[in-house]
């Protein structure tokens, strides 16, 4: 049987190498704390491009600066920004991968100083500010700031665009009927909770018609909170947009106990995708490349998602090449020592 970890994935007008994504991981390391590409960046990510990662999907990336998780995150919001993420991008290419950003605004779980915004003004927990409920202008202003930012990552050359709708972070929160207590049009039913993010997918897809991923939490793990059957309805109307990809993480949108294990999140991954008809990514303690494998080979997701093994090991595709018994090419550089 043909290992299906390093088939090459075609996606719209891209070919990616092979099914390993490198998951979004902020860093925290902008250390002017003006969003803009570092060397940290560069050495990190283009690390991962000469380990032989298929797809390299740059961390949450924030659409406006009241949208950073913390000062120190990477930004989309300017052109002053596109210098360094187009520089970044040609250096990862360079290696071969497939360059994916992720967009996203942080909503009420922004760690900023001044005010933070959210669907309704109820904090995460009791360490958190409480949010401003953001009016219809926020709403449209921040609508506006994706679009802009897209348009930006084009600019830098991206060849996939992942919009950040997990963990909590602003488009969750109006996902989720715990977060999102609105009485208008953005909240109630799910075609009201769903509005924010399409309108998100409708105004980026003017400027954009590349790949298009949305990262989702497919489980608040909460009794009046969403399930992967409500994310299979989301995923349907996301399918129905144009978005190519479901990458499936779960939680966060309220604090809550969560017992984790090797794949704890691939039966969701595998719900939407035979639910929804649409191609999802698998996320979540995969460290081996059998893992990752039999995840493949059984039709649960199209993608493998990495985050801390990949911080562990950034030669992980390798080291899984190895585990299943096939040849992978190295970099010229690497060739002696490398098979
Ligand atoms: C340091 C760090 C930063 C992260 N930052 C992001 C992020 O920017 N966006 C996101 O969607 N997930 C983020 N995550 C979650 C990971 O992408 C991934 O979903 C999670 O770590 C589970 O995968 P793993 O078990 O392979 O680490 C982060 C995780 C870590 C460890």
């Amino acid at each position: 049987m043909a290992v299906k970890l390093f088939e090459p994935y075609a996606i719209k007008n891209v070919d990616i190498k092979n099914r390993i994504v490198m998951s979004p991981m902020c860093m925290y390391s902008c250390g002017n704390k003006d969003g803009i590409v570092t060397d940290w960046h560069k050495t990190h990510y283009t690390s991962r491009a000469v380990g032989q990662v298929g797809l390299i999907i740059l961390e949450a990336t924030a659409v406006t600066p009241q949208g950073r998780i913390s000062p120190y995150d990477l930004g989309i919001w300017s052109d002053k920004h596109v210098d360094g993420l187009t520089e970044l991008v040609q250096m990862m290419k360079a290696y071969g991968s497939t360059a994916g950003i992720q967009l996203a605004h942080a909503g009420r779980k922004a760690e900023l100083e001044g005010d933070i915004i959210a669907p309704s003004p109820i904090a995460f927990n009791e360490k958190s500010k409480t949010p401003k409920e953001m009016s219809k202008i926020d709403i449209q202003e921040t609508i506006a700031a994706f679009k802009l930012a897209a348009l930006r990552a084009k600019k830098a050359d991206f060849d996939i665009i992942e919009l950040h709708g997990a963990h909590g972070y602003l488009i969750n929160e109006f996902l989720s009927p715990l977060s999102n207590q609105r009485n208008d049009e953005y909240g109630g039913n799910p075609e009201n909770r769903y509005r924010f993010l399409k309108e998100i997918i409708t105004s980026v897809k003017t400027v954009w018609d590349g790949p298009l991923f949305v990262r989702v939490s497919a489980n608040d793990y909460h009794p009046e909170g969403l399930t992967p059957e409500d994310y299979v309805q989301f995923a349907k109307w996301m399918k129905e947009q144009g978005v190519d990809l479901i990458d499936v993480s779960s939680g966060a949108v309220v604090p809550a106990r969560i017992s984790v294990f090797p794949g704890y999140q691939v039966p969701f991954a595998q719900e939407i995708k035979e639910k929804a008809h649409i191609d999802t990514g698998a996320v979540g303690l995969i460290t081996s490349g059998l893992h990752a494998e039999e995840i493949l080979q059984n039709n649960r997701a199209d993608l493998v998602f990495l985050a801390r093994e990949l911080l562990r090991d950034p030669y992980w595709p390798r080291k899984a090449a190895r585990e299943l018994g096939v040849q992978i090419d190295a970099p010229k550089q690497y060739e002696s020592g490398w098979n």
